[in-house]
């Protein structure tokens, strides 16, 4: 087995076109390569199918999801460790716990709930407004996660607990000093807990039916909770923040395209439509754009070694730049993904925007229901328009960011 060819990242390149830059990479060293980080240890980027397949599918165990998310940000040790940071058996049973309430059958569920937010965070609009369409999916998709899955409706609370996670979310404290930032994040964490324990308490001895008071409530056969206080906190963390910060993403880069592309935003009352540029928003602007790892023994991916120990980035953004894979890969094209071409079938572990495989984001089918719903809604009531007709930058922040926003200029459909 060799070692993994040692690449030369340019970071302001990376920065300004992390997809590309990647993808350029793979074509000159192939699936595996390791860069320098500017602390000077080695990162293993792997990108593209067969990578993604040893990662997420065959050789999954030997990658650990905790130590890889911890070198990204101190996440774990912020919001506690929730099912994306477990792994084995502890993993196993959280998942399983939760898979549940994200059947497929189950995603349309929260349809009433979605429609109901939208109407409240799009009352106030008034024609001619100019406003930030990201920022209003964030706000839409925490206040859904709140009440869909935590079953919290009083609107105050809601509004406190988006004051505390946007603290705590890695842009909330920009700015500060180092003391500055740690002293508003431990203010910040014990409020969350002051918020939510009463709740978590409440649902353990009177379950309401929401996904919280299942794992509240579940219980071992020898009739002790299932999950402890802290775990229950870091789940519940878990979904709120998986809930909204991904979903707003994405829904701000296809409300983005679909207003650079009115042929097919005339069209998104045609199902196919809107998923196929639902699909081509997930593979040019995925919002997790590289999946941080960290291998607990050596691996072999495409004939390299990857040694015990190593951090590992694979890399969705990458992937879905690779052309051989996804024709013309800097083209918006979402008939890449209509038959006969349906280039994410082709080849199993290309598109993996939700990841692949047995740990695929548990929240899928869910975030594309919602997604749909908001989209359809928002566009029926109002004509908008991109306030500035120059492209919007995309920087991972950790997630895939749109620079300055979404700027959308507003008009009711019922004033027409
Ligand atoms: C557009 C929206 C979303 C995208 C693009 C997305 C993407 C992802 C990705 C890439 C992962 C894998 C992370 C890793 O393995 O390192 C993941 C995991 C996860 N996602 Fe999502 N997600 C979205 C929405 C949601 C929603 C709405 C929920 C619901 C609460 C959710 C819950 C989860 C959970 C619980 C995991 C961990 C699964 C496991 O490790 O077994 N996600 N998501």
């Amino acid at each position: 087995m060799n070692e993994a060819p040692l690449a030369r990242l340019d970071a302001a390149r990376f920065f300004s076109d992390p997809g590309g830059t990647v993808a350029a990479l793979y074509a000159q060293h192939g699936p595996v390569f390791r860069t320098r980080l500017p602390n000077g240890s080695f990162v293993y980027v792997l990108v593209g199918p067969e990578a993604n397949r040893v990662v997420l599918g065959t050789d999954r165990g030997k990658f650990s999801n905790e130590l890889g998310w911890q070198r990204i940000q101190r996440a774990g040790e912020v919001f506690g460790r929730g099912l994306t940071f477990l792994d084995g058996a502890e993993h196993a049973l959280h998942r399983k716990l939760m898979a549940p309430h994200f059947r497929i059958d189950r995603a349309w569920d929260a349809r009433p709930v979605v429609e109901r937010v939208v109407e409240q965070e799009t009352a106030g609009w008034v024609n001619g407004q100019v406003l930030d369409l990201f920022e209003s999916f964030y706000r839409i998709t925490f206040c859904v996660a709140a009440e869909f899955f935590l079953g919290i409706t009083d609107h105050g609370q809601i509004e406190e607990l988006i004051r505390q996670f946007r603290i705590l979310e890695p842009l909330g404290t920009v700015g500060l000093r180092r003391e500055q930032r740690l002293a508003a994040e431990k203010d910040a964490i014990a409020r969350l807990r002051e918020l939510l324990h009463p709740l978590l308490q409440l649902r353990r001895t009177e379950p309401v039916g929401d996904l919280l008071s299942h794992m509240a409530s579940a219980r071992d056969p020898q009739g002790r909770w299932l999950l402890d206080d802290d775990a229950l906190h870091a789940e519940a963390n878990q979904m709120l923040l998986a809930g909204h910060l991904s979903t707003s993403s994405l829904l701000a880069w296809l409300a983005y395209l679909l207003l650079r592309h009115p042929g097919y935003l005339a069209r998104i009352g045609e199902d196919d439509v809107l998923r196929r540029v639902m699909l081509e928003a997930e593979r040019l602007y995925p919002p997790v754009g590289h999946l941080p790892r960290v291998t607990v023994e050596d691996v072999e991916v495409a004939g390299c070694v990857i040694p015990k120990g190593s951090f590992v980035a694979c890399s969705a953004v990458g992937g879905h730049r690779i052309p051989g894979i996804f024709a013309e890969p800097e083209r918006f094209d979402p008939e890449r993904f209509a038959p006969p071409r349906e280039e994410h079938l082709k080849t199993p572990y290309a598109l993996v925007g939700f990841s692949a495989g047995p740990r695929q984001c548990l929240g899928i089918h869910f975030a594309k229901a919602q997604i749909e719903i908001v989209v359809r809604t928002l566009f029926s009531r109002f004509r908008m328009e991109l306030v500035d007709g120059r492209e919007v930058v995309c920087r991972y922040q950790p997630l895939a960011t749109p620079v300055g926003g979404v700027r959308v200029r507003v008009a009711r459909r019922d004033e027409d």
